[in-house]
């Protein structure tokens, strides 16, 4: 198993990805600290990773307060007694408008969770690794929208690009004290998510989303969460500062 006996933080697992990862993660044997915007939602992401037999704790956190970061980091500690690795993925897409038409407010709810979340999780979560003798991995969720635009979604992209930019500034000023960061870019995945983009009409259709993938297929969320165990374990100990597309060939084409 990568990850026996890792406690492990995980944001936005009620669904998607997330989901997808956080039962990966479980399979590789490590302790999950399972985090979402109500602990209700997560009763279903609970009831899969169960039977794996590690020990699993849910906790409401909504990543867009400051507050509720910190809060869920030491909790992670509190319950576990050290944190060995967190995959920071909860996000939303936002309004779907041409920029000179995005509502202020939308942008501002996507930095909030989208990229605020990150920048307080990372400081706390650094926090926390470099006061423990073994240190510990962290993966954040990015997106192709961190290497590629899409007209319709300016905010959203714009908050990934920042992401990978934060993954490789933190990678940078942490690397050297064993703490190592890097993030995945997803292409696009059957989740929630996609569903409600594509309910928008304002970015495509399935077909078009479908095409846009050279393997001629969308992504399943446990596909992105094998990377992620991958990413958080002792065995990608070369791998820093990098965001790991995983997109069936979306950004070579
Ligand atoms: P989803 O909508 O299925 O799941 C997102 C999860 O995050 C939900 O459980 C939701 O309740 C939670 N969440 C949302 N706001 C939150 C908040 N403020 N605090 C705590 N939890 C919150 O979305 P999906 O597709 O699984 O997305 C997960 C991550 O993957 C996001 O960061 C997204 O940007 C990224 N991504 C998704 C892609 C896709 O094709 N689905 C492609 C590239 C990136």
């Amino acid at each position: 198993m990568l990850l026996k006996g890792k406690n492990i933080v995980a944001t936005g697992v009620a669904t998607g990805i997330g989901q997808g990862t956080a039962l990966v993660l479980a399979r590789e044997g490590a302790n999950l600290l399972l985090c979402d915007l109500s602990v209700e939602a997560m009763a279903e992401t609970l009831a899969l990773v169960q039977p794996y037999g590690g020990h699993y704790h849910c906790l409401q956190v909504d990543v867009s307060k400051k507050e509720n970061i910190e809060n869920m980091v030491a909790k992670a500690v509190e319950l576990f007694g050290s944190l060995d690795g967190a995959f920071n993925n909860a996000g939303i897409s936002g309004a779907t408008a041409p920029l000179d038409e995005y509502p202020d407010e939308d942008f501002e709810r996507v930095m909030d969770t989208n990229l605020r979340s990150i920048w307080w999780s990372l400081k706390s979560q650094i926090n926390v690794m470099m006061g423990q003798e073994t240190k510990g991995a962290i993966v954040n969720t990015a997106s192709v929208g961190a290497i590629v635009g899409k007209p319709g979604i300016s905010a959203y992209i714009a908050s990934k690009h920042a992401v990978s930019g934060l993954t490789k500034n933190a990678a940078l000023e942490y690397g050297k004290f064993g703490v190592r960061v890097n993030a995945v870019c997803p292409g696009v995945i059957r989740t929630p998510m996609l569903d409600s983009l594509i309910k928008s009409g304002k970015v495509g259709s399935e077909a078009d989303w479908n095409a846009i993938q050279p393997i001629g297929r969308l992504g399943t969320t446990e596909e992105i969460g094998e990377a992620v165990a991958w990413l958080l374990s002792d065995r990608s100990s070369l791998i820093h500062g990098q965001s790991i597309v995983l997109d069936g060939g979306f950004t070579v084409s």
